[in-house]
């Protein structure tokens, strides 16, 4: 059977942390088997809300892509490229932009959520308020099949289908296909302080921190706000701490810290002691991978090279079809 073309991207906006893991990078190594994937650094897509500050974002892409291979995203699977080194999705961001009528795009919920929280980047611009039909144009580019998303990018996708289906009715041509979202199971992984984990917040643990950072962060971590005294019992279902321990501590060990929470037995400081001691091994393969990555710099870029010719090569097909169709030639 012929595998399913999948297409995911991550916006190089800052380094990775392990909301990124959880929430994209795990999904993105189990299903580069099972699929033909495509594993995009979204450069233009930071650069919607980031373009005043557009110099940062190339450092970002080669350390973006390094984490993702340090996470065990494996380039002789996966295709990796850069958005902005195949065109081809700025000319289809074009032609999708001709059917897409302003009513889809302002009414997509994350759009005025995102106006509120980024407004001093200065997100009024036409180019933030295209950004779903730039991320139309990624998928529909490899006509994408399946596309990995967490719950909040549903509204995406679904635009996405629209403006395909739009696009291959008003064209009278079946150029792409309705891309399926793979609804992926995301654990819950709240930040340090309980909020949404988010760099812009200072709340996340980063793929790369070093273990003493490691360390001073989890100590950080809000508990059970009513556990005042360490002879109070705690009650971990209400506590960040232990959702991260459900996480990252064994599946055996977590039914004792339930208890010693409830018992008073343990205090909050061992509790995220014990929990930092988990990070730091979980990450420690991470990072020795990154090291060795970063020992040969060369192989990198010889990693993004080949991956961005080969999405240009298919690209580079996609809108071949695309053109006809819009200007009805060959027929
Ligand atoms: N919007 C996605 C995010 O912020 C990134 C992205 C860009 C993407 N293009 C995509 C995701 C295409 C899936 C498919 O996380
Ligand atoms: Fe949370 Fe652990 Fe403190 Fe219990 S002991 S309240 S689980 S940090």
């Amino acid at each position: 059977m012929k595998k399913k073309r999948l297409l995911s991207g991550i916006r190089p906006t800052g380094p990775l942390h392990i909301g990124h893991y959880f929430g994209a990078l795990q999904n993105w190594v189990a299903l580069q088997d099972e699929c033909e994937a495509f594993f995009m650094v979204a450069d233009w897509h930071a650069l919607t809300s980031e373009y005043q500050e557009s110099g940062r974002i190339p450092a970002f892409i080669r350390d973006n892509v390094a984490d993702w291979i340090a996470c065990g995203v494996d380039p002789e699977k996966a295709t990796i490229f850069v958005q902005s080194a195949v065109p081809q999705h700025a000319e289809l961001h074009l032609l999708f932009s001709c059917v897409t009528p302003l009513g889809w795009l302002e009414r997509v919920p994350t759009y005025k959520d995102q106006m509120k929280e980024l407004a001093s980047k200065g997100v009024d611009n036409y180019a933030f308020l295209g950004y779903p039909v730039l991320q139309a144009a990624d998928i529909a580019l490899y006509k994408g099949e399946a596309v990995p998303v967490g719950q909040d990018q549903l509204p995406h996708l679904e635009l996405t289908r629209e403006i395909v289906r739009r696009f291959n009715h008003v064209f009278k041509r079946d150029v792409f296909p309705e891309p399926q979202p793979r609804l992926t199971k995301v654990p819950l992984l709240l930040g340090l302080d309980g909020r949404k984990m988010s760099k812009s917040y200072g709340n996340a643990i980063g793929l790369q921190d070093s273990e003493a950072e490691i360390r001073k962060k989890a100590q950080t971590m809000f508990t059970d706000p009513q556990r005042l005294r360490r002879s109070d019992p705690g009650r971990p279902e209400v506590c960040n701490v232990y959702s991260w321990h459900n996480l990252f501590s064994a599946p055996e060990r977590r039914p004792g810290i339930y208890t010693e929470c409830t018992t008073a037995a343990i205090g909050c400081t061992d509790c995220k002691k014990e929990l930092a001691d988990r990070l730091v091994e979980f990450l420690r393969p991470i990072r020795e991978r990154r090291k060795e990555l970063d020992a040969h710099p060369g192989k990198l870029d010889e990693i993004i090279a080949a991956g961005n010719a080969k999405a240009r090569s298919i690209a580079e097909r996609t809108m071949a079809e695309a053109r006809e169709a819009v200007f009805n030639r060959s027929r």
